[in-house]
């Protein structure tokens, strides 16, 4: 008889997003005239910026030219797009070969995908709160988890052996075999710094584990101390893989394009990671579509960057009105400077999906419930920069009156 995996059978009953816009939509259905504000998921709202609107519309009608026609493109990306990316690391001063840069059709998909190399053996560490998909794959997998204990004490930014709560000393004592890291951080928006990032790329290179770096947010990152990339690091190479986005960087969501760095000094088991993933990219993938590389290479122009800042800058001004608000409010928050993210404690003790329901129905402003991302998350909330400056102005308004009332 078929099995099915039964580890999807260990996952909580719904993705926390596809939760919050069922509980969203099935509002709306009742109150069809109320104007939602939506700050939940970090979808952005500014268009592609022109550069990269002008590369798509030149590598389409190339497509339609039998000349220029392209078939299958190279698994591993184009080299126009890796040069690419290769050169905006060099900036920081870090030396990556081309064959060591995988594009891909963003991070969330490289995030499920990168484990494919890892046996189910490897117990797994991620900061609690966490971007469920860091969670719910391994669960898929059917690996062990256990936490870091992220909370206001330590900035929501825990160090090596900050574990949570009911950790079992023999997990501590033999530490974790892959380490997930966010920086700039998916949920909270706060970020490490050099020397917090050196303590996990010892810890990781001391233990022979893995760490899996979370970059999506590099752009929003700000000054010299925080890292955008955790290549940035001295001894990095021999212990990490980073997932890189264009998404909340170039308004690439909806377009699909990020890239995953293996770096061949990173061997564990005898083995090259970097052969392994090159092994199952290629029997698994077939690339990204040319016209959207082309699309991604505009966003690393001169042209490109200077037109994606601005979007960038638009969102961080978002975001510092919403941390006015808080301020206002005299409430508790944290994110906001290096990320799109602000995350904040729940007004008058409120629990996460209290609070969630609260806004949604006083002042009909949907955000995320911090518990969504973890226990620790629980008594907080996450809202995004991502909106327009119109509804998030507006949002704030409402948000004040109803906590004035
Ligand atoms: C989020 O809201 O946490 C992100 O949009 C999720 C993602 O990037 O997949």
């Amino acid at each position: 008889m078929l099995k099915i995996n039964s580890n999807y059978k260990q996952l909580k009953d719904s993705y926390l997003f596809y939760e919050t816009a069922h509980r969203l939509a099935d509002y709306q259905k009742e109150h069809p005239d109320k104007n939602v504000i939506k700050m939940g998921i970090g979808d952005v709202t500014r268009p592609l910026c022109p550069a990269v609107v002008d590369a798509l519309k030149k590598a389409s009608e190339e497509m339609g030219v039998a000349e220029t026609f392209r078939g299958y493109g190279p698994e591993q990306g184009y080299d126009f797009l890796r040069e690419k990316v290769r050169d905006y690391y060099a900036e920081r001063e870090v030396e990556l070969e081309l064959s060591e840069i995988f594009i891909s059709d963003g991070a969330k998909s490289d995030c499920g995908n990168i484990l494919d190399i890892f046996s189910k053996d490897n117990l797994v560490l991620v900061p609690d709160p966490v971007y469920p998909v860091y969670v719910d794959t391994n669960v898929m997998a059917g690996r062990r988890i256990i936490y870091m204990d992220a909370n206001e004490s330590n900035d929501f930014l825990p160090g090596p052996g900050e574990f949570e709560p009911g950790t079992s000393a023999e997990d501590a004592a033999e530490g974790p075999d892959l380490i997930y890291i966010c920086s700039p951080n998916n949920p909270t928006g706060a970020a490490y710094d050099r020397e917090q990032l050196k303590e996990w790329v010892d810890y990781a290179n001391e233990k022979g584990a893995v760490i899996l770096f979370d970059a999506a947010y590099e752009s929003f990152a700000e000054g010299d101390d925080i890292p955008r990339s955790i290549f940035e690091i001295p001894g990095a190479r021999t212990c990490a893989i980073e997932l890189c986005s264009l998404s909340k960087t170039a308004g690439f969501t909806g377009t699909r394009c990020g890239y995953t760095v293996v770096p061949h000094d990173l061997v564990r088991d005898d083995t090259e990671l970097n052969a392994l993933w090159l092994r199952r990219q290629t029997t698994k993938f077939n690339g990204v579509s040319y016209v959207v590389q082309r699309g991604a290479e505009a966003v690393f122009t001169p042209e490109g960057r200077m037109q994606i800042k601005e979007n960038i800058d638009y969102y961080k001004e978002n975001a510092r009105v919403i941390m006015d608000a808080l301020e206002d409010l005299g409430i508790w928050y944290t994110g906001g400077v290096h990320s799109p993210y602000i995350w904040f404690k729940c007004p008058e003790g409120m629990d996460s999906w209290t609070f969630f329901d609260f806004l949604l129905k006083e002042a009909g402003v949907v955000g995320t419930p911090g518990q969504g991302f973890g226990n620790n998350g629980e008594g907080f909330f996450r809202l995004t920069a991502f909106s327009t400056r119109e509804n998030t102005e507006e949002a704030m308004e409402r948000l004040k009156k109803v906590l004035a009332k």
